[in-house]
Order: C-alpha cells, then sequence, then structure tokens
C-alpha cells in the first residue's frame, strides 16, 4: 500500500517535471522564433555571397564588400527592408554592372526574420520587423516607382 502510494507520487512528479520543461521549452521557442528563422534564411541564401558574419567572401567575394560598418544598421526607415525585397546596386557603368544584391526570394515572414537577425548579428542593434512591416515597404517602393514612371511619361522627370 505505502509502496503504491510512494510511486504515484513520483508519478505525479515526473508528470509535473516534464509538463513544466514542455513549457518552458515552448516559451523559449516562441521568444527565440524569428531568430531561429532568421539564422535559417541567411545560411540557406545570404551566406553564399555575405559569408557566415557579414565580412563577405562567398561568391564574387571582390564583388560583395563586407557590410557590418554601413549605415544601413542605424538607418530607421524601411530602406533594409525594401533592399531585401527588390535587391540593391550601387555601382553600374554604361555596360556593367559591377556589384548587385538580387531580390530575397522569400516570403515577408521569412524577409521580417531574415531583417531581425541581421540587425542583431551583423548590425549589432536591436530591431524586430514584422510581415506587416515588409507589406509596408514593398507598397511605399511601389508607389515611390510608379510616381517616378509618371513623371518619365510625363516629360516631368528632374
Ligand atoms: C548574389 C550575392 C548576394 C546575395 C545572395 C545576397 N546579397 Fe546582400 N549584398 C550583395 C552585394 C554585392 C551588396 C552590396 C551592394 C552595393 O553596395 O551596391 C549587398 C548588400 C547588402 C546589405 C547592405 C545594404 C546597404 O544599404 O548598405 C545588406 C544589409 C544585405 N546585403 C543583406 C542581405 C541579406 C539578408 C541577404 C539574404 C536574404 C542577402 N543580402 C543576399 C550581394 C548579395
Amino acid at each position: 500500500m505505502i509502496q503504491q502510494r510512494v510511486w504515484s507520487n513520483a508519478l505525479v512528479v515526473m508528470a509535473f517535471t516534464l509538463l513544466t520543461t514542455l513549457a518552458t521549452s515552448c516559451t523559449l521557442e516562441d521568444q527565440s522564433e524569428p531568430h531561429a528563422r532568421g539564422a535559417q534564411v541567411y545560411a540557406e541564401y545570404c551566406v553564399r555571397c555575405h559569408g557566415e558574419d557579414g565580412a563577405g567572401g562567398g561568391v564574387g567575394a571582390s564583388a560583395v564588400p563586407d557590410i557590418r560598418p554601413r549605415a544601413i544598421w542605424s538607418d530607421t526607415s524601411d530602406t533594409l527592408l525594401v533592399i531585401l525585397a527588390f535587391g540593391m546596386a550601387t555601382q553600374y557603368s554604361a555596360d556593367s554592372v559591377v556589384r548587385t544584391m538580387p531580390p530575397a526570394p522569400y516570403s515577408n515572414a521569412d524577409l521580417a526574420a531574415v531583417a531581425t537577425y541581421i540587425s542583431k548579428y551583423l548590425g549589432g542593434v536591436d530591431r524586430s520587423f514584422t510581415a506587416a512591416d515588409v507589406q509596408r515597404a514593398k507598397d511605399g517602393h511601389k508607389q515611390a516607382l510608379n510616381g517616378r514612371l509618371q513623371q518619365v511619361s510625363e516629360g516631368t522627370q528632374p
């Protein structure tokens, strides 16, 4: 009888411990979720050009600069999200493009996750982005492009 009681007490303790562990690990996972997904996207797609730490050294190493010291990390506008969604090319001449970053083929949620991740691990700043932020950045960029197109068609471009 006593033996049985000890066993059932032990079972209750074990079940409690298991539940507490599960609950804690779920909470921890939730908190690190954007960084975990961001790290995955970075490793899968960005690392080939930017290297593990953003210093470059991947494909076309000489054409991919070290992005860690860039002003983008202190830019609080949507520029980072626009660059991830649409790519960038800052060095080009009449017959060649020297440095280009292609648009990243990921969902808004994944772009938000990788932006959150690189801000922290490459830029050293705590910024958190959502899928809605990415959509807003895309809409804003499209609107700006449409504005420019209209100026071109009206012949009023600067
Ligand atoms: C094919 C190579 C390539 C891939 C893949 C790539 N990039 Fe880039 N990225 C570049 C190059 C080249 C530049 C520099 C462009 C310039 O200075 O004109 C750059 C610039 C950047 C910058 C700096 C922007 C600024 O305004 O200073 C960030 C941040 C960045 N990339 C993040 C990423 C992330 C995150 C990914 C993955 C989703 C990624 N890149 C994928 C080549 C790449």
